[in-house]
């Protein structure tokens, strides 16, 4: 996204914010979606992704009040909402926009970001529920809001844990860390290779201006994910129970190999060894990926992105048809019409693949994608080039 639809956006916000509040927000802070590059279904298995935050935002306008709690504007849900700021961590019941806003409020307050009351608006153009991380960009904006008005700084990885915290209490998704961490630690022209045991980040900057990251919404959502998402992470706790480590992070391939048979048996089959696989592969492919965009290899950075997606396809079974068509479509485009490597991207079951594209080509392989897409699936798609963008922060 240029600078001027950016620009856009925060004076959407403010002039919404003046509408509905009658004045000027004195804080405006945004914080971005992210595309995972590779590293996928890893972060709670305690490896390695290796995200990049977008050009898509979430904006909050905001100003203190007298009150004693926050009366807050979504423009995304056109609904407005009071917010307790006791720092009440009970959730409440039903799941929608309201949590992941309260979640985020009460676990800020938890470690020490206490407010008075304040009038807010989020206004955001992450595609909702596209699998770029649309609620780790509104959990991160508001404890990033909070900051502001609290004056408490969260040092170093509070900010992305409260925000994961957040998710897991109040909107009961019980992810990994990597969508909280790039949305609150992304930096500008740079991936990150996240090691989600230790939660160390390395930068590896993206910045070569021939190579440009392309992101194809397929525009289709399965809705399994509800139960798939954990369904995943349960399989891979049990894979490694059964392997003697607490983590699969923890287990070589050859390791894993030569205990197959632990992970096989009559109720699963080899689910739990297919699943294994692929959280042990993924690992090895990120830190090869990782090492060949330093290298400027990027025959080996496009073989890792289709390896990747056929894991998650086959092994992994968090791909669909409409998205396996993308990535084949990407496929025969190929390198010689400009397409390096292209792979499924976030939790699966619809959502995004993120593409990695020679800059110059970008237009052709759009045009390419939209119509093959459409022939095949019959769906229309929603393409659009990012280039790495830096993390939440204060405008
Ligand atoms: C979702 C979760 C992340 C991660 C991905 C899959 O985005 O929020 O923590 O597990 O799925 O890589």
């Amino acid at each position: 996204m240029s600078d001027r639809l950016f620009d856009e956006l925060v004076e959407e916000t403010k002039r919404l914010y003046q509408e509905k509040f009658g004045s000027a927000p004195e804080i405006l802070v945004a914080a971005p979606g992210r595309v995972n590059l590779i590293g996928e279904h890893t972060d709670y298995n305690g490896g390695y992704v290796f995200p990049m935050a977008i050009e898509r935002y979430t904006i909050v306008a905001a100003s203190k009040t007298g009150a004693s709690e926050a009366t807050i504007y979504s423009n995304n849900t056109r609904a407005t909402a009071k917010f307790s700021l006791t720092g009440d961590m009970t959730p409440p019941e039903k799941v929608d926009w309201t949590s992941y806003v309260q979640g985020s409020i009460a676990c800020s307050i938890e470690k020490g970001a206490k407010t008075t009351g304040f009038n807010a608006v989020i206004n955001s153009n992450v595609p909702l529920g596209g699998g770029l991380s649309s609620s780790a960009s509104l959990e991160v904006s508001i404890a990033t809001l909070m900051e502001e008005l609290s004056g408490v700084k969260f040092p170093g990885t509070v900010k992305p844990l409260l925000c994961q915290k957040a998710e897991h209490v109040f909107a009961k998704m019980a992810c990994g860390i990597m969508d909280q961490f790039i949305s609150a630690l992304g930096v500008k022209d740079c991936a990150m290779l996240l090691d989600c045991r230790s939660c160390e980040p390395k930068m590896i900057p993206l910045s070569d201006p021939n190579v440009s990251v392309l992101i194809t919404n397929s525009n289709v959502k399965h809705s399994l994910t509800g139960s798939e998402y954990p369904e995943r992470r349960a399989s891979c706790e049990e894979a490694a129970r059964r392997l003697g480590a607490s983590l699969l992070r923890e287990i070589s391939m050859e390791t894993l190999l030569a205990s197959k048979d632990k992970l096989i048996d009559e109720v699963n089959g080899d689910r739990l060894f297919r699943r294994a696989r692929h959280a042990i592969g993924e690992d090895v492919r990120t830190l090869k990926m990782a090492d060949a965009l330093v290298a400027g290899d990027w025959d080996t950075v496009g073989e890792q992105m289709y390896a990747s997606h056929d894991s998650l396809r086959d092994d992994y079974e968090v791909s669909c048809v409409e998205i396996d068509a993308l990535v084949e479509i990407a496929r025969e485009i190929g390198k010689s019409g400009g397409v390096i490597g292209s792979r499924i991207t976030g939790g699966g079951f619809g959502g995004c693949t993120v593409s990695l594209v020679q800059t110059d080509k970008i237009d052709e392989i759009t045009q390419k994608y939209r119509d093959e897409y459409k022939k095949r699936t019959g769906n229309d798609a929603t393409i659009f080039a990012t280039r790495p963008a830096q993390g939440a922060r204060v405008l």
